[in-house]
């Protein structure tokens, strides 16, 4: 290993340490950065996937719900960055191709609470309506409290960021996961905070695919319902430790009270 390297993978590990939200170097690897243990997607079957451009980079996912309206986490988004963010839609490569479009305005969930992390929400409003073809789509969303069965299957897909220069994170990636029993979780983060009731969790008891840094805001999918949006999780695709999504069913109401949606 040569001294780059080197010196690379003990900053690596020492961010790791850090920062729980980041993998270590062995992690790394085995995920090759991306959506953890997941498999190439095309738009085409994802296309309700968008990604949120800050600067004109991405920055984290999201998902159309109509139209006019973009659901992303609301860690992603607060409303002072109206003029800075932009979405990507129709693509699987993050950084050309498909369209790209302006805001008019975000709006992040009232009770958003960046300490803890909970209702982390945001409603992306377009400046115009985005024309639906075959890599441009929307999703469906649950009732208001609708129920995830604990197991269900679910579906999460995102770009992430690779945290790694051998790796790009450039094409659209997707994982199956199944959703976590609410106390099971509860219990596997006891030492890291609440799972609130605008949580929901997903992910294997021993680890392998998940979300990861980056995929932030990005949709997953169970029985074609948005049922949850990436929002956090210690490390990534950890055994013991699944990931965290904002539980789009707690929000349903706020949905319509904000998009009429
Ligand atoms: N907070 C991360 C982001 O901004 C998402 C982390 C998701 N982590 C996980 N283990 N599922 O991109």
């Amino acid at each position: 290993m040569n001294l780059v390297a080197y010196l690379l993978s003990v900053v690596l590990l020492a961010v790791s340490q850090a920062f729980p939200d980041r993998r270590d170097p062995a992690e790394l690897i085995k995920s090759q950065g991306r959506i953890v243990g997941g498999f190439p997607v095309d738009i085409k079957d994802i296309p309700y996937q968008v990604s949120v451009v800050k600067y004109g980079s991405h920055t984290c996912g999201g998902a159309l719900i109509s139209s006019r309206w973009v659901l992303t986490a609301g860690h992603c988004a607060s409303s002072s960055n109206t003029p800075l963010l932009g979405l990507r839609v129709g693509s699987t490569d993050r950084n050309s191709g498909g369209q790209l479009l302006k805001l008019k305005r975000v709006v992040q969930h009232p009770n958003y609470n960046p300490t803890i992390i909970d209702y982390d929400f945001a409603l992306l409003e377009l400046q115009e309506d985005v024309t639906f073809n075959e890599r441009v789509g929307m999703v469906s969303l649950p009732e208001q409290d609708e129920v995830v069965e604990d197991g269900a299957q679910c579906r999460v897909s995102g770009w992430g960021s690779t945290q790694n220069s051998q790796e790009s994170s450039r094409y659209l990636r997707a994982a199956d996961v199944p959703s976590v029993n609410q106390e099971t979780c509860q219990a596997a983060y006891t030492y890291f905070g609440e799972i609130t009731a605008r949580m929901i969790c997903a992910g294997y008891k021993q680890g392998g695919k998940d979300a990861c840094q980056g995929d932030s805001g990005g949709p997953l999918v169970s029985d074609q319902k948005l049922v949850g949006i990436v929002s956090w999780g210690f490390g990534c695709a950890r055994a013991g430790y699944p990931g965290v999504y904002a539980r789009v069913a707690s929000v349903r109401q706020w949905v319509t009270e904000v998009s009429g949606i």
